[in-house]
């Protein structure tokens, strides 16, 4: 089942995007310039892309700004994103309220500096009251780090609970997912990478078990709202099956072979 919604153009709209940001380097060489640059038109692509994911009736927007392993890229382009991340919160706070978006977080934010950390409260506090579309955005974010937390955190409790060994081998997938960064949100419909690249990186593992995945060669700074409709269009020829049978083979299909 999922739980997209018709538009008023007759699209069906996934409840949940989730974007794999990607190409903000490439499209800086392409123009000559500095990678610090290719980052601020992607924050800026950001901006518009919350702002027209919202206005389309998406529910869930979750965004990779940076992962686990951009750490490893040099001290001059991490200063230079941390600095990005620090002004476009500000900006993020003024564009989610004019869009009744609710911002939250996903990731380790401890490794951030202080005033980051306190930048993060801050959007997700002031922005707590909105009743459309959830912006996630994932930073310090890496899907196994995720599970890792979560593992731990479900084993410090069960300790101080005194769980039975019974009752921790009846954890179900649900009960676990609940102590993901993710808790209480549904499962990505959609998956869009920009740049062309065919992989996950770390991305959401547990929750895209089915999701659909749309591939573009756009890269992040040039995408926009022409292109959000494309990958819309896209899932949208898509039959969605959850490991059940493709409904358009049920006339000559008696298999019983189960799909993927
Ligand atoms: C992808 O392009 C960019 C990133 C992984 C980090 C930058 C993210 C943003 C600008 C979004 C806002 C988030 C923050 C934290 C400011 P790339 O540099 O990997 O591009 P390339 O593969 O072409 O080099």
């Amino acid at each position: 089942m999922t739980g997209d919604v018709v538009n008023p153009e007759g699209r069906k709209i996934p409840r949940h995007i989730a974007i794999i940001l990607d190409g903000n380097g490439r499209w800086a060489a392409r123009h000559g310039l500095p990678r610090a640059m290719g980052h601020k038109k992607g924050c800026e692509t950001l901006e518009q892309i919350v702002a027209d994911a919202a206005r389309l009736g998406v529910e869930y927007l979750t965004v990779y700004g940076f992962s686990t392993e951009n750490w490893k890229r040099s001290q001059e382009e991490v200063g230079a994103l941390m600095n990005l991340f620090r002004f476009y919160m500000v900006k993020l706070i003024k564009v989610a309220n004019e869009h009744n978006v609710r911002a939250r977080m996903i990731g380790e934010r401890s490794r951030f500096a202080k005033d980051i950390q306190d930048g993060i409260d801050r959007l997700e506090r002031e922005t707590a009251a909105n009743t459309g579309m959830t912006f996630v955005f994932a930073v310090n974010y890496g899907s196994r780090d995720e599970i890792v937390r979560a593992v731990r955190k479900y084993t410090l409790e069960a300790l101080k609970e005194g769980k039975t060994v019974e009752e921790i081998e009846a954890l179900t997938e649900q009960e676990f997912a609940g102590y993901l960064d993710t808790a209480g949100m549904p499962d990505p419909d959609l998956v869009i990478r920009t740049s062309g690249e065919l992989r996950l990186s770390n991305y959401l593992l547990w929750q895209c078990a089915y999701a659909e995945y749309y591939i573009t060669p756009v890269l992040w700074p040039d995408f926009n709202k022409d292109e959000l409709l494309k990958a819309i269009d896209n899932y949208n020829s898509r039959e969605r099956r959850f490991g059940g049978r493709l409904k358009t083979t049920d006339n000559y299909d008696r298999s019983g072979k189960s799909g993927t």
